[in-house]
């Protein structure tokens, strides 16, 4: 590429060289990922100074033509399309941050591998007990579509811009209504949208704890709810459960020895135990937090998915000391890719997190909240719902009724009133790490309880979902189980006997 020069015209020289070379990538002569030449080379070329093509390179990059890169040059940027120039060779790469040091401390319970994992489903022919994520093929695509056309139809490109914090007007109102028939009266002011409920707990956590607060949590429960405490620098109180949900005695305890900022509650279908918590609990955990003024966070992901049984009052309907932030989602019932979940929090909680959602990213999605809205307008959602809570209950009894033919006599299960999960307490001896692996080796995915504990917690528990597999593949993959714990507890007696204290197979 030749840059000719022209001193008479007054244009700064830098001025000049910058255009001469936007020419030459505007006219294909000098390609995407092409290196320009360097500032000294260019500068000799052209009889200036070195600072002048600096000059000439920093306006082109400030126009996203070409990118500088410390120590290796500067290169020409694709115009259109996806195509980043191409990375330089590794044995190129002279880092100038040390990453691993860079990262603030609350970062550090975050696995930065794990993110991927999420979507790494097992492979066909699996048997998927593992995922807690409702069926993709039951997904409404087509009656949410039509739903969709008719908001845009109807609203066009107003839904196209940015919302208010709060979330969609219609959809607040809907959910006010919703929470009034379940004898919760909150104002539309008190319901904030978010993206899924994942991001209402995050809210929820940054709006109330500093760094080495404490938030009080049944043991087990939510994995991803205790990272995110973490990720804020909170410790957590792991309080344990029983039959009847959290114990009050050992809250009590924990709050005399330590105090906490915030008791995170899942009352409904727990996640992992499936249990839910008994009238009289809810009562006696409300009258704790609030003598501690304690804030409580109630997860209610799944109580929608009944399947028989009445429903219990919410905490936040029998709270009168306004403690209880309630929250909610859409994620189980209708579709985890929505990402609509929403929250109604007392008054003065309710702006603080709308102020936070705005800052961090405006709003969720109008389109979507609006598409939904319509979806629960036409009466879809009820009727997708029922669907779904009929096909749930068939693969409950499914599962229930092939452990109680092909587990040992020793393990114990529960039998959920509702929800998508079932909590099995193995065999004594028998180790769940060995036996996920040994079901894994054989195509059945299942969750290790010991994972949802605080503390590692014990490993003979396995957290098994039967949203995702037919009724059939739920029995074949209990078959599996079964005969993997038959074996286990076999070996378990052989190995008393023998007197082996060799330890079980950890992952
Ligand atoms: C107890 C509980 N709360 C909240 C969530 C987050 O759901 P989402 O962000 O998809 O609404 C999950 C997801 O599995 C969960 O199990």
């Amino acid at each position: 590429m030749e840059i000719v020069l022209d001193r008479s015209t007054g244009l700064p020289i830098s001025r000049q060289i910058a255009d001469a070379i936007r020419t030459a990538i505007e006219e294909g002569s000098l390609a995407a990922g092409e290196k320009l030449p360097t500032e000294r080379s260019q500068g000799q070329d052209l009889g200036v100074d070195r600072m002048t093509v600096s000059r000439a390179y920093d306006i082109l990059a400030g126009e996203d033509l070409i990118v500088r890169q410390v120590g290796r040059g500067s290169f020409v940027l694709p115009r259109r399309g996806p195509q980043a120039p191409p990375p330089p060779p590794e044995a190129d790469l002279r880092p100038a941050i040390l990453w691993a040091s860079a990262f603030a401390s609350r970062t550090a319970s975050l696995d930065a591998g794990a993110a991927g994992s999420f979507h790494a489903a097992p492979a066909d022919g699996a048997v998927n007990l593992s995922s807690l994520f409702p069926d993709p093929s039951l997904f409404p695509v087509d009656s949410f579509r039509r739903a969709m056309d008719a908001v845009i139809r109807r609203e066009g490109e107003r839904l196209f811009g940015y919302g208010s914090a709060g979330g969609y007007p219609p959809l607040r109102r809907q959910l006010v209504a919703t929470l009034g028939d379940r004898g919760m009266a909150v104002g539309e002011d008190q319901i904030v949208v978010t993206n899924g409920s994942q991001q209402g707990i995050d809210l929820v956590a940054r709006i109330l704890l500093d760094p080495g607060d404490r938030v009080a949590v049944e043991n087990p429960t939510y994995t991803g709810a205790v990272r995110l405490f973490h990720s804020h620098g909170a410790r957590i109180l792991g309080i344990p459960v029983d039959e009847e949900g959290m114990r009050p005695d050992r809250l009590e305890e924990a709050l005399a020895r330590n105090g906490a900022k915030l008791l995170y509650l899942i009352p409904n279908f727990q996640n992992p135990t499936s249990g839910t918590m008994s009238l009289a609990r809810r009562r006696a955990l409300i009258e704790i937090a609030a003598r501690h003024r304690l804030p409580i966070l109630e997860d209610d992901f799944g109580g929608d998915l009944r399947f028989e049984g009445s429903e219990l009052p919410s905490l936040s309907s029998l709270d009168r000391s306004g403690s209880v932030i309630y929250l909610s989602t859409f994620a189980k019932k209708l579709f985890p890719g929505l990402r609509i979940g929403w929250l109604a929090a007392p008054r003065e909680a309710a702006g603080k997190i709308a102020a936070l959602k705005q800052m961090t990213d405006w709003n969720t999605s109008l389109l979507l909240q609006a598409a939904l809205h319509e979806f629960c307008r036409r009466g879809d959602l009820d009727r997708h719902v029922r669907k779904v809570i009929g096909l749930y209950r068939e693969r409950r009894d499914a599962m229930v009724e092939a452990m109680r033919e092909h587990f040992p006599k020793a393990a114990s299960f529960t039998r959920p009133a509702g929800g998508l999960v079932i909590w099995v307490t193995l065999p004594p001896g028998v180790d769940a790490d060995g036996v996920a692996l040994d079901a894994q080796a054989k195509g059945v995915f299942v969750g290790r309880g010991d994972l949802f504990f605080i503390d590692g917690g014990t490993h003979n528990n396995l957290r098994l979902v039967y949203a995702q597999a037919s009724p059939v593949e739920i029995r074949r993959g209990i078959r599996i189980l079964g005969a993997i714990l038959h074996r286990k507890v076999r070996e378990g007696r052989t190995a008393a006997a023998a007197g082996a204290t060799a330890p079980l197979p950890v992952i």
